[in-house]
């Protein structure tokens, strides 16, 4: 293989709940990567997206790390890792300054989005991400990028995405000790959100549901920016526990009948499956109907925690283009047409919007998470490197974020 220039190398790395999925790439273009191996391991020592053993988490990483490197012929000293998990809270938040010197300068604007950091930060809590949602200069319009503007007020509104030390510790301990430097840490709907969601539906409004394993990610987007944030702890391992628990079958077999034959769609069905009972070797036949039913409550119950976030928080207007499904649980047959009824909105599964040819077994929302976290690489890198030529705003303020993250460590 050719050598590939480190400033044009990309890594990954989706530490989930149920799968590590380590990625390689190369930078093509602007926007546009090529895949040059991809690392995959089941996750053992992780519940509802955190750390709760280390040990067992560093094994995993090392496992789809050591089949990455063996793909991809690359060493992997560093990567960019993706957060989730219950712990995760989000705020919006406004910063007002002075215009210092009566025109807009980069130092104004990070001095209001410094202003807007300033809110009670619960107790081992730590800011990871602040996304500036709109400038407003002397209380006129909304504005995107204020640099260059005359005034005396520059405000700022923001929001503010807040995660527990102690998981992020774990989390980049897990990495380190896996032989792997964390260099950017990035919320995990924000990454899915930059592999399924259009530029378009950014900007017109979507609701976008990263449904995990241990964690559903839920997001809004509007004007290019994002309104609102929620991570919820019921996903796909929930489906197949209450089939484990209604029916008594053991979690693997529960499993395989879930992604074989799983249906959130109650139909008359008088078929029946054979599924290994949890006391171990003996098995028994269950009805289609009954697995359907089973699947059909957790998923009512999933989209009534999400409806009932969009109704108190008032957020419906924002979803103008819909909802979009993704994740590994995105994949459970039916769950986007329950979605459509329930919440009255147009909603599509999503799959990666992709610029360059992927490998087939990465064609799958389950790797929404690692493919957005390269992308979100390749575009800070970018914008850092157009920051210094004084590149489009938001582009600086994303190169601004990264270094808000680093600081974090
Ligand atoms: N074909 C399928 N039908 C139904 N469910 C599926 C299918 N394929 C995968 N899943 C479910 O998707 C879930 C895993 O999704 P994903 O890989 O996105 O999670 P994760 O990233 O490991 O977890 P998290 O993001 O919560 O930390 C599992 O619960 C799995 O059972
Ligand atoms: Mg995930």
């Amino acid at each position: 293989m050719a050598k590939i220039l480190k400033d044009r190398l990309l890594v990954s790395m989706d530490i989930g709940t149920t799968k590590i999925c380590v990625l390689v790439a190369q930078q093509l273009g602007p926007d546009q990567v090529e895949i040059l191996g991809m690392g995959r391991a089941p996750s053992d020592g992780l519940q509802k997206g955190v750390v709760v053993n280390v040990s067992k988490t560093v094994q995993s990483i090392k496992a789809a790390l050591k089949e990455a490197e063996l793909v991809s012929g690359v060493d992997i000293e560093s990567a960019c890792i993706g957060i989730s998990g219950a712990h995760i809270r989000a705020m919006n938040s406004h910063g007002v300054v002075a215009i210092k010197k009566g025109q807009v300068r980069e130092s104004d604007i990070t001095s209001a989005l410094d202003a807007a950091k300033a809110i009670p930060v619960p107790e081992g809590y730590q800011i990871l991400h602040i996304l500036p949602q709109y400038f407003v200069v002397d209380g006129q319009d909304r504005l995107q990028d204020p640099l260059g503007m005359y005034g005396i007020r520059l405000e700022v509104q923001a929001h503010i995405i807040l995660g527990a030390i102690t998981s992020v510790q774990n989390l980049v301990t897990c990495c380190e000790n896996a032989g792997v430097k964390v260099n950017d840490i990035v919320l995990e709907p924000l990454a899915s959100a930059q592999s399924v969601l259009s530029s378009d539906e950014q900007q017109i409004g979507v609701a976008m549901l990263d449904i995990g394993g241990g964690t559903s990610d839920f997001v809004i987007y509007q004007n290019n920016s994002i309104v609102h944030t929620m991570v919820l702890p019921i996903a796909g391992n929930h489906f197949t526990n209450d089939i484990a628990i209604a029916l008594r079958a053991s979690i693997k077999d529960a499993e395989r009948v879930k992604i074989e034959h799983g249906t959130v769609l109650i139909a008359d069905s008088d078929e029946f499956l054979d599924v290994e009972l949890a006391q171990g070797g003996n098995r028994t036949k269950i009805s289609k109907n009954i697995v359907a039913t089973i699947l059909h409550a957790r998923a009512q119950e999933l989209l009534h925690f999400v409806r009932k976030e969009i109704e108190e928080k008032q957020l419906r207007s924002y979803c103008t283009s819909g909802l979009v499904i993704t994740g590994g649980g995105s994949l459970l047959n039916g769950i986007d047409c329950i979605a459509q009824s329930m919440f009255n909105m147009p909603v599509r599964i999503g799959k990666l919007h992709v610029t360059y040819a992927l490998p087939g077994t990465l064609n799958s929302p389950m790797y929404a998470t690692g493919y957005g976290l390269l992308l979100h690489t390749l575009r800070t890198r970018e914008l850092s490197f157009n920051a210094q030529l004084n590149g489009p705003f938001v582009q600086r303020v994303a190169a601004r974020m990264k270094s808000w993250v680093i600081d974090f460590f």
